[in-house]
């Protein structure tokens, strides 16, 4: 008796933990196929490093986009916005796919552009996605149905630069700060004379912490800039040099000895954008690193010099852009 009560107390507790076991499974697998599908407002919101986007518009019901879309984790300042922005409207153009970016993405870039042909996550904000079923590249996209989600890193020049002068449409400036650039250029030229405006954009602050991180090297010192700046000047007869930097102090002292060189933030309140704008509007220019100083060159469009790091993005446009190069 007492056997057969122990054993039907065995028993008991085995089907308890069993059960207790399938229960803990079953909902774990509920949840996890919940959290992957989503509204497209629910993936949104992952995308997006800054919370505080702006309310949603209120679109008229879009048609959920069949084959699935093309989007891009967002992060970071202008310059990889920009990055992150054209990845997602060259992997469209190459594949076909429809493309959305997230409201972050868009609101950084509307204070600069407004051509802008990629539409925001919202219009399709109450579709389902699944997130576990997106590639995260092109080369992991299977053609089939198949959305694609591109790494906030992932700068996909190759793809992009192809239509390079696409892109420069893409990135048309507003009108206030095309007006302002011009304002500025024409402050430099006093005299009529024809000047050959070179745009030099020299980066510092946070690079001083990533160079050593990231490359093992220092910041360019002063000697990069002088040897760009003498290469246009052999080459041109009148050239300016239109600088600007997130380290206007440094650039003032370095560069007073030379009257060719005009620091625009010593003379102008200026923001990013309308530092871009500047860049954008010289012939040629000289950059050191960074992804801004890189758009800046990219949509001047001229001949550009940049400082020489071996793997960094510069080398791989160098590739696409047939005159950009370095020296060291
Ligand atoms: C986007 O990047 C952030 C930060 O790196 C990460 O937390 C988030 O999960 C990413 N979103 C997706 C959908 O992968
Ligand atoms: C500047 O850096 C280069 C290497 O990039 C080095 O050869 C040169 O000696 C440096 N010049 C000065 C003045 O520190
Ligand atoms: C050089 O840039 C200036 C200022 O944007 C512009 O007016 C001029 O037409 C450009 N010159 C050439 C040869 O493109």
């Amino acid at each position: 008796m007492f056997r057969l009560q122990s054993i039907l107390v065995i028993i008991i507790l085995l089907v308890l933990s069993t059960s207790v076991n399938i229960f803990l499974v079953l909902s774990y697998t509920a949840n996890k196929t919940s959290n992957d599908l989503k509204t497209v407002a629910e993936f949104e919101k992952t995308l997006c490093s800054r919370k505080n986007i702006n309310k949603e518009k209120k679109w008229k019901e879009q048609r959920c986009p069949p084959q699935g879309f093309v989007t891009v984790n967002s992060s970071a300042r202008l310059g990889n916005q920009m990055w992150q922005y054209i990845s997602v409207w060259g992997v469209a153009k190459r594949t076909g796919l429809d493309a959305y970016i997230p409201r972050c993405n868009r609101e950084i870039l509307s204070n600069a552009f407004d051509s802008l042909t990629v539409p925001t996550l919202d219009e399709i904000s109450h579709c389902m996605v699944n997130v576990r079923e997106f590639a995260k590249s092109l080369e992991e996209w299977n053609n089939n149905k198949q959305g694609i989600m591109i790494k906030s890193n992932a700068f996909l020049a190759e793809v992009a630069l192809k239509w390079v002068e696409d892109v420069r449409k893409q990135f048309t400036f507003r009108e206030h700060l095309v007006k302002k650039s011009q304002d500025i250029l024409r402050t430099v030229v006093k005299d009529n004379t024809d000047k050959v405006f070179v745009g030099v954009h020299v980066r510092r602050t946070d690079y001083s912490r990533y160079l050593p991180r990231k490359y093992k090297l220092k910041l360019a010192n002063v000697s990069f800039y002088y040897s760009a700046m003498k290469y246009y000047e052999d080459k041109y007869k009148n050239v300016v040099f239109i600088l600007t930097s997130d380290d206007n102090k440094w650039c003032i002292k370095q560069f007073s000895d030379k009257s060719n060189v005009f620091v625009v933030g010593e003379h102008f309140r200026n923001s990013p954008y309308l530092d871009l704008a500047v860049l954008a509007a010289c012939n040629h220019s000289i950059f050191d690193y960074g992804t801004y100083g890189g758009w800046s060159a990219i949509l001047a469009g001229g001949e550009t010099i940049f400082y020489k790091i071996k793997g960094a993005l510069p080398e791989r446009v160098a590739k696409l852009l047939p005159n950009w190069h370095t020296f060291r």
